[in-house]
């Protein structure tokens, strides 16, 4: 599995056959210098629909002839806008060609342009024989103890931005309770009211089993 950062919540996830993309936000987000067009994908997941999440998804969508996956309200949104969508919801797992899927709650809200979007969700992907955690926008929640018990996480991709999800504090609290191999930051530096320094997330699991990895924008993690 190679996982390549492309900036706040998006990550596109390849195995060599397959290329799935989560949370794409590249036009609009200040950070990055990526065109949605040079994107090609199998599928696209958004976890909710605020704006940083949703930003090119109908565009790759479209351009891919790729299914966005998202919690049900959430694609309605997308096939009013022309996408196609395969529709799910929290607990629910479904195989698709390039692997598994399937949802787990985040404590966040979900709202487009057209109004609210259900709930949203975070990701736990199967795929290449690694377990992948998208953890999506939330704050901590004891069920990430349960999730971390069922499923033996290879990587976790957890937001550290603070003031909308969790913070350092708590996200390395979360990798205590989902023990995964190795642990990724993300939803930081878009916005002033997320900065933070990732390091100290990274340092902050030195001495754990659990490995914190720092991927610039544009940089990739094989495993
Ligand atoms: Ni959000
Ligand atoms: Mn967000």
């Amino acid at each position: 599995m190679k996982i390549t950062y492309y900036g706040h919540a998006c990550f596109m996830v390849e195995d060599g056959k397959y290329r799935i993309l989560f949370d794409p936000f590249l036009k609009n987000n200040p950070l990055v210098r990526i065109d949605p067009k040079d994107v090609t994908v199998d599928a696209i997941l958004v976890t909710h629909g605020h704006f940083d999440h949703t930003g090119d998804a109908v565009e790759i969508s479209k351009a891919n002839r790729a299914p966005i996956i998202a919690p049900f309200e959430l694609t309605t949104y997308f096939q009013s806008k022309g996408a196609i969508t395969h529709p799910m919801n929290i607990g629910g797992a479904y195989t698709f060609p390039f692997g598994r899927v399937k949802l787990t709650i985040a404590h966040h809200g979900s709202t487009t342009e057209a109004g609210p979007a259900g709930n949203p969700c975070g990701f736990l992907v199967t795929m290449g024989g690694k377990v992948l955690y998208h953890a999506g926008d939330t704050g901590l929640f004891y069920d990430m103890k349960l999730i971390g018990e069922m499923n033996p996480i290879d990587v976790a991709l957890l937001p550290i931005g603070d003031n909308f999800t969790m913070g350092i504090p708590d996200a390395i609290k979360a990798v205590e309770f989902l023990k995964p191999k190795i642990a990724i930051p993300m939803h930081y530096d878009t916005f002033d009211m997320i900065k933070q320094d990732p390091k100290q997330f990274v340092e902050g699991l030195r001495g754990s089993s659990t490995k914190g990895v720092l991927l610039l924008i544009g940089e990739s993690l094989s495993l």
